[in-house]
C-alpha cells in the first residue's frame, strides 16, 4: 500500500485510519468554511482522497462517515462528504452555484431515495387528495421508506408525524414554515397524531443564550407553529427542558440510544471535535428518542411498533441517519423521512434563510412595509441590467429568488408557470415579479399573524400537556 502519510499507512489499523480519515474529513469542513486558499484546500482534499484509497485497501470497503469499520451496519448510510462542492449539515448550508444545493447529488451523497413521480402518484392514490404543491414541484424531494409507510397504511396500520424546531430567537422566519405548513398537510390527509419537538436544550448547548430564554423562545415559536392551523386533539407539542424531567419513558430511550452510539460516530456524522461540550456530543439522542412511539406513552399506550414518518428540510438528516443506524439495534422501527429543500436567502440559493442574518430573511414578524422594502431592496434578480436588454434576452427565472420564493407559496401551477415563461421570454420585468411575490407574501404573513394573536397562553398549554389524543391505539 501506499504511504500517503509518510507515517505508514500500511502499519496502521482499520480503526487508526478511520479515526485520521474523519479528522481530515473535519479538516478540509474547517478549510472550506474559513474561505482558505484554494490550493491549501486542494491539498487537503488530494490527502482526504488517498486516506480514502488507503482505507478500502486495508477494510475492502469504501470510508462511510458515522461507520466505523468494526460496528458499521447501515452501509448505504453515508455521513457528510467533505469533498463535494455543497455544505449541508444542522449548521451550515452553502453552495457555489446560484441555482443552489446540487439536491441530486446529495441524495446520492446521503444515501436516500427521490421522491419520483411514481411516489408522488402513489401518495394521491392512497390518500385520495391532490397532492400538495410542495410535492408536485419537488419542494419536498427525498425520502426514506416512505413507500414502507403507504404499503402498510394500506394495510390499515397508522403511522404519526414527528417534526421540531430549535428555538434560537423570538422571531420565525417563511423557510422554517416549510415542513410545518407540509406536516399539518399530511396530518390532515392521513388523520393521524404529530408530535413537535422543541429543542431548547439543543439551542442553550450551542448558542450564547441562557436556559430561561431558550424556553422562553420555545413558548413563543409553538405560538407561530399553533398558528398553521394544528388540531389541538391531535398534536402534542413540547419543550425538551419541560419533558425530559417529565417524562420517564421518554428519558429511558434517551439513554437506550446513547449507550448505543459511540463517540467515534458522532464526530464522524456531526463534526464534533475535542473542545465541544459533552452535552453537544450526547444531545442527538434527545433528537432521536421522539422517533419511537413509546417515548409518548400517553399517546401510544406504550407501543413501541408504530411507524414514526418525519417532515423536515435535508439538513436535520444527519440526526435520522443515526436514529436510523440505532433503531434496529434497540428493537424498534426506522423512522421514515421526507426531505425539503432549502428556502433561501434573499441573496441567493447559494445559503438557506437564517434567523441569525436579519437582512437575509422574511420573519413572520414583518409588517407589509418591511417585506416589500426586504424583497425590493435585496431579493437577487435574474434579470438583466437594463429594461432594454431585459426585454431582449430575458431573465433567468432558475437563479431569481423571486421566482423561487413563488414556487413555494403560490397556488396556481399554471399561473406559476406563466409567470416563469414570462420572464423567461423578457415579457416580464424584474419590478413586475417582486410586486408579484410582495402581493403574495404580505396577506400570508399578515393572516399568520393574525391566527397567532388568537393563540393564547392558555391554548399553548393544552397543546403542551402531556396527554392522550384523539386516537386509539
Ligand atoms: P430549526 O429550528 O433549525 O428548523 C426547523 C425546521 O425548519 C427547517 N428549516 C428550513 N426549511 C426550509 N428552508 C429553510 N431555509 C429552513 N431552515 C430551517 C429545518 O430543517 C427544520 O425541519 N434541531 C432542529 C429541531 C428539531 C427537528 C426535529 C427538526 C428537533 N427535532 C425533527 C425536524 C424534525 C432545529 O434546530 O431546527
Amino acid at each position: 500500500m501506499t504511504d500517503c502519510l509518510g507515517d505508514g499507512a500500511g502499519d496502521m489499523t482499520p480503526m487508526d485510519l478511520y479515526e485520521k480519515l474523519t479528522l481530515q474529513g473535519e479538516t478540509v469542513r474547517t478549510l472550506k468554511t474559513e474561505k482558505a486558499a484554494k490550493a491549501d484546500i486542494d491539498a487537503a482534499l488530494q490527502l482526504l482522497l488517498k486516506l480514502k484509497v488507503d482505507y478500502k485497501q486495508v477494510t475492502g470497503q469504501d470510508y462511510k462517515a458515522g461507520c466505523p469499520p468494526s460496528e458499521c451496519s447501515v452501509s448505504q448510510d453515508n455521513g457528510p462528504a467533505a469533498d463535494g462542492e455543497d455544505m449541508v449539515d444542522p449548521w451550515n448550508v452553502s453552495t457555489t452555484s446560484a441555482k443552489g444545493v446540487d439536491y441530486d447529488k446529495l441524495i446520492v451523497r446521503f444515501g436516500s431515495s427521490k421522491i419520483d413521480q411514481e411516489l408522488v402518484d402513489r401518495i394521491e392514490r392512497v390518500s385520495g387528495q391532490k397532492a400538495h404543491r410542495f410535492l408536485r414541484r419537488g419542494i419536498f424531494f427525498s425520502h426514506r421508506d416512505m413507500h414502507q409507510v403507504l404499503d402498510a397504511y394500506e394495510k390499515n396500520k397508522s403511522f404519526y408525524l414527528y417534526t421540531g424546531r430549535g428555538p434560537s430567537s423570538e422571531a420565525m422566519h417563511v423557510g422554517h414554515l416549510i415542513p410545518f405548513i407540509f406536516t399539518k398537510w399530511l396530518q390532515d390527509t392521513f388523520d393521524i397524531p404529530l408530535v413537535i419537538q422543541l429543542t431548547d436544550d439543543e439551542k442553550y448547548l450551542w448558542k450564547d443564550l441562557s436556559l430561561e430564554d431558550c424556553h422562553r423562545y420555545a413558548v413563543e415559536n409553538a405560538k407561530d407553529i399553533i398558528a398553521c392551523g394544528f388540531d389541538v386533539n391531535k398534536t402534542f407539542i413540547f419543550s425538551d427542558l419541560d419533558y425530559m424531567g417529565a417524562s420517564p419513558d421518554f428519558y429511558r430511550n434517551v439513554v437506550k440510544i446513547q449507550k448505543h452510539v459511540t463517540f467515534n460516530q458522532v464526530k464522524g456524522i456531526f463534526g464534533f471535535g475535542d473542545s465541544d461540550c459533552i452535552g453537544k456530543i450526547a444531545f442527538p439522542a434527545i433528537q432521536a428518542a421522539p422517533s419511537f412511539s413509546n417515548s409518548f406513552p400517553q399517546i401510544f399506550k406504550g407501543r413501541k411498533d408504530i411507524q414514526c414518518l418525519i417532515p423536515c428540510a435535508i439538513d436535520q438528516d444527519p440526526y435520522f441517519r443515526m436514529t436510523r443506524d440505532v433503531a434496529p439495534r434497540i428493537g424498534y422501527p426506522k423512522p421514515a423521512l421526507l426531505h425539503s429543500t432549502f428556502f433561501p436567502a434573499l441573496q441567493g440559493a447559494q445559503t438557506k434563510m437564517s434567523a441569525s442574518d436579519a437582512n437575509s430573511s422574511i420573519f413572520l414578524t414583518d409588517t407589509p412595509k418591511q417585506i416589500k422594502n426586504k424583497v425590493n431592496k435585496h431579493a437577487f434578480s435574474g434579470g438583466k441590467d437594463t429594461v432594454e436588454e431585459h426585454r431582449k434576452y430575458g431573465g433567468n427565472p432558475d437563479v431569481d429568488v423571486s421566482f423561487m420564493y413563488l414556487t413555494f407559496f403560490l397556488e396556481d401551477d399554471e399561473q406559476l408557470e406563466k409567470i416563469r415563461q414570462d420572464y423567461a421570454s423578457g415579457a416580464l420585468l424584474t419590478g413586475e415579479l417582486k410586486k408579484s411575490l410582495i402581493e403574495t407574501l404580505q396577506p400570508m404573513i399578515t393572516s399568520h399573524q393574525e391566527r397567532r394573536k388568537q393563540v393564547t397562553d392558555e391554548t399553548v398549554k393544552q397543546f403542551m400537556t402531556p396527554r392522550p389524543l384523539d386516537f386509539n391505539f
